[in-house]
């Protein structure tokens, strides 16, 4: 594989195996959505994603990765990223945060989504819409020949001006045959500039969103990360290829992109 500037840059068939893992990750994000109910425990969901992958016959990306013992994230409210799922049970109001990986072929495909269980109120609501948004504004910014922390800064001053916060403790990353390649894709500006974009890029942009203060700590269990203040988050991402025709997201189930509309 070619390598620019620390980043893999990948062939058109690697490209390939990038999609069908990220189309098998928003397949199995379809199915924890349509699952995610009131009364329902949060390790449901763990077993909807393995028996998906043993159906695809794909390892589980996240599943032992630094010691992570769980095949999905699953993280609820406060809780920002990498939350266990457990024997928990949903509640009406819940707002769950799903994040996902395979392994297909030796390429990662790695997608989150954060879904509403029940009815939420407007501030989660507009939290979700929000971040799902920003991470659009981001996608949109992921061009050949642009600044590759012009996606951090679009969606910031997206985010901010909605009255968010966005995450500075965890970034995307580039993405391929590992789940984390270089470079980092800060959801922020971080100052200075970035590397320029080139075609054959994957990368994973995935802000992480909050109510209050951005400021988040991660529980004794070592893993699970929650706002410091214990107001709601939200989390989407999407794998994402630089293509000399722009920003192709390779994360689409069959059924299609949630909302379609925002990548017009
Ligand atoms: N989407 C997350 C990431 O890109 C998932 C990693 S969870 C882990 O970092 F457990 F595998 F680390
Ligand atoms: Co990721």
């Amino acid at each position: 594989m070619r390598k620019y500037r620390g980043a893999y840059v990948k062939n058109e068939r690697e490209i390939s195996c990038l999609r069908e893992a990220n189309r098998m990750v928003a397949n199995i994000l379809d199915a924890i959505g349509d699952e995610i109910a009131p009364g329902i425990p949060t390790m449901r969901l763990e077993e909807v994603a393995r028996d998906m992958c043993a159906t695809y016959h794909v390892k589980p990306a996240f599943l032992g990765y630094c010691g992570y013992p769980f095949a999905l994230c699953c993280s609820v409210n406060e809780q920002v990223v990498h939350g266990f799922p457990s024997s928990r049970l949903l509640k009406e109001g819940d707002v769950v945060s799903c994040d996902m990986g395979v392994v297909f072929e030796g390429f990662v495909g790695d997608s989150a989504r954060t879904f509403a269980c029940g009815e939420v109120s407007d501030e989660a609501k507009m939290l979700m819409q929000v971040t799902e948004e920003s991470l659009y504004i981001g996608i949109k910014q992921a061009t050949v020949g642009n600044d590759l922390h012009a996606i951090g800064a679009a969606i910031q001053n997206y985010v901010e001006s909605r009255g968010f916060g966005v995450v500075r403790q965890y970034v995307g990353h580039g993405v391929g045959a590992r789940m984390h390649e270089k470079p980092e894709v800060p959801n922020f500006y971080p100052g200075v500039r970035g590397m320029p974009l080139v075609a054959g890029m994957t990368i994973a942009i995935e802000p992480m969103v909050t109510v209050g203060s951005y400021e988040v700590k991660v529980l004794d269990d070592k893993w699970t990360a929650v706002t410091r203040d214990g107001k709601l988050a939200a989390h989407y991402e999407h794998s994402v290829a630089i293509t000399p025709s722009g920003p192709r997201i390779l994360s689409i189930s069959d059924r299609g992109l949630p909302r379609p509309e925002l990548m017009c």
